[in-house]
């Protein structure tokens, strides 16, 4: 016989960690067994009752569900935290995420949030710079950054690499970055297009007496090897560098926020690859538990969708993921399978919108996100008709327009790259 940790009504300490799972038995397994199976698989248990722990301990530690609703295929269970190596988001995985997504018991099963104790925020720094971090480094406090990614993604050479970039800046751009595929392949060495990009960005903020930064790729195949890619930045005199989390594992990102901070550079988590866990609504980890697990180990800006681009999201499921990236509380919101999240005053992340964006879309993507976003266009600033300055520009005149809320063909007149834009991309 295995332990019951069904418990409803038990009220969390504290010190307990919380998580949110959609659950969906298997044919002919009742719901609150497949949730005691979970909830014992994920800490002290096995598939049958492990007769090594003692009642004291295994008393203890147990898992409790502490709510259970068969109707809405939810269940929450509060986690001791002495199950967990607190600074540990690889283990905490393990535990939570692991094992139990495999479970034959189970049809789907989704994490769908983890309410993280005071204990463990503590082991954790947040964000370095954060959200006012990144506005003081970019030297602009009252509008929404205008960023791009070098398009295509690969394929440039880091000569062209660093003419599109500088184009890009001396366009309007805030930020330029890499893309998501591009690390350091033959036709583009990392330390090539690092330097020559670097030397541009500067010579553009000489010429516009703007802030421009660039913000690097720095994943690899070794955390030893990406430390050295970011320590070479630092060295050539960058202010960020950029990684891809999913792909990377989250070892590699603990491991790169520390060493940015020693190095004092910002972090942009490129979120490739979530929707491998993210996307199906019944099953793996949601992106809500990801952004949450970037602002406990603190990168500075994360991908969080767009609502109007060319990846999936919907506009609550992306302004659930902005709240935790910037709200110091989050309420428990039952509908939406959020948690309450108390952040304890780590620092807020900067959002970033991007995927499939055009600048005809900013009065929209103002009207949703407000100030606080970094606005990224790709395609929507190298596609301009009249090259990637005039898309940079064009992204500029109708961030401007927006925040006069003036429209963008009242705008556009007198403005050739915002008309032209218009052209392009409008109702298109
Ligand atoms: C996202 O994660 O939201 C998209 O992949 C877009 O990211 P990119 O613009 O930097 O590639
Ligand atoms: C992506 O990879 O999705 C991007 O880098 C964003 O590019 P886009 O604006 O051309 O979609
Ligand atoms: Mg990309």
């Amino acid at each position: 016989m295995r332990r019951d940790y069904i418990n409803i009504g038990y009220s969390p300490k504290d010190t307990d960690l919380i998580c949110e799972f959609h659950i969906e038995p298997s044919a002919g397994v009742n719901f609150e067994e497949a949730a005691t199976h979970m909830a014992g698989e994920s800490s002290i248990d096995s598939w049958t009752e492990i007769s090594t722990l003692s009642p004291e301990l295994a008393e203890r530690l147990k898992p409790h569900v502490f709510y259970a609703d068969e109707a809405t295929k939810t269940v929450k269970v509060a986690y001791s935290e002495d199950l967990f190596e607190l600074g540990s988001v690889p283990q905490v995985l393990s535990a939570v995420a692991g094992n139990i997504l495999s479970m034959k018991i189970v049809d789907n099963l989704r994490l769908q949030d983890i309410a993280f104790p005071e204990s463990m925020l503590r082991e954790f720094k947040g964000p370095n710079f954060g959200l006012p971090g990144i506005r003081k480094l970019v030297g602009v406090e009252d509008r929404p950054l205008i960023g791009t990614i070098v398009k295509p993604k690969v394929g440039l050479t880091s000569e062209k690499h660093a003419e599109v970039a500088y184009n890009s800046f001396a366009g309007g751009c805030d930020l330029v970055k890499d893309d998501e595929n591009l690390t350091s392949q033959k036709f583009n060495s990392f330390e090539k297009r690092a330097e020559l990009t670097l030397k541009l960005a500067e010579k553009a903020e000489a010429e516009t007496g703007e802030r421009k930064m660039y913000i690097c790729n720095v994943t690899a195949p070794t955390c030893k090897e990406m430390v050295r890619r970011i320590n070479v930045l630092k060295d050539l005199g960058a202010s960020y560098a950029m990684i891809d989390i999913v792909p990377a594992g989250w070892t590699a990102v603990q491991t790169l926020r520390e060493e940015a901070e020693d190095l004092g550079l910002a972090l942009h988590a490129h979120r490739c690859m979530h929707s491998a866990y993210t996307r199906n609504p019944r099953h793996g980890i949601s992106m809500l538990v990801l952004a949450k697990l970037c602002r406990l180990i603190g990168l500075d800006q994360l991908h969080i969708g767009t609502v109007l681009g060319k990846m999936h999201g919907e506009k609550h499921e992306v302004l659930n993921l902005r709240d935790q990236c910037v709200l110091d509380k989050v309420p428990e919101d039952g509908s939406q399978h959020v948690l309450a999240q108390d952040w304890g005053g780590l620092k807020p992340i900067f959002p970033v919108a991007s995927g499939g964006l055009a600048p005809t879309m900013i009065p929209d993507l103002y009207s949703i996100f407000g100030k606080d976003v970094i606005m990224q266009f790709g395609g929507g600033i190298h596609a301009h008709p009249m090259g990637t300055a005039a898309g940079a520009t064009a992204s500029r005149q109708a961030l401007e327009a927006s925040l006069e809320g003036i429209s963008l063909q009242d705008y556009a007149k007198g403005r050739k790259e915002l008309e032209v834009a218009l052209g392009k991309w409008l109702n298109k």
